[in-house]
């Protein structure tokens, strides 16, 4: 029987990223397995939907800790309890520091909604609608220090709804919901071109 790598996605929003990740794992195009969904957001809708799962959630709030190296040692802890081996970012709005990066290096992934280094940071949509920009995107990188800064994975190309944030993003999830497992998968199978 083939091991399969195990994944844990930390997320904070509607969780269709972790859904389409979760169902690829389930239909065995990405040879994994998410064992803890992860949430610095307990009212967050993907805790609805990792419910629906046998998946383990965890919700741990930062302001809970006295300092962030604290919040990741504690993070560390469960991670460790439930093997994780790489670190799914899907709609994490955090920074991720010297303690979990130091524990994981080149094992953090994240999917952005824009083609970086455009758009960075909060609202990438919005920011290229704004913009008038034509095409914007998805990117998938591993995940250092900076703001959606660390080496590229896979990118792919989104035609911009003009003047639609809204239309604009549902179209960028469906990129997303495909390029994710894709990505991960090479990752995982040591097909990805990228490393740290
Ligand atoms: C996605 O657009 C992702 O690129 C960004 O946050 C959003 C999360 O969406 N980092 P969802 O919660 O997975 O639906």
């Amino acid at each position: 029987m083939k091991v399969k790598a195990k994944i844990a996605v930390f997320a904070s929003g509607s969780g269709s990223n972790f859904e389409a990740l979760e169902n690829a794992c389930r239909n065995g195009e990405l040879d994994a397995e998410i064992v803890l969904v992860m949430t610095d957001k307990p009212a967050s809708f993907v805790v609805e939907r990792a419910r629906q799962t046998d998946i383990r959630v965890v919700a741990l709030e930062p302001k809970a800790f006295p300092s962030k190296h604290d919040y990741e040692e504690a993070l560390l802890g469960i991670l460790r309890e439930e093997d994780v081996e790489w670190i799914a970012l899907a709609g994490y709005m955090r920074l991720i520091g010297p303690t979990l990066l130091a524990a994981y290096p080149s094992r953090i992934v994240n999917i952005h909604p824009s083609l970086l280094p455009s758009f960075p940071g909060k609202d990438a949509i919005g920011q290229a609608v704004a913009h008038g920009v034509k095409v914007t995107g998805v990117t998938v990188h591993l995940v250092d220090e900076g703001m959606d800064t660390g080496p590229i994975l896979a990118q792919a190309a989104v035609p911009v709804v003009e003047g639609d944030a809204e239309l604009t993003a549902l179209a960028i999830h469906a990129v997303e919901h495909v390029i994710y497992k894709e990505t991960l998968q090479k990752l995982i199978t040591n097909k990805a071109k990228c490393v740290l």
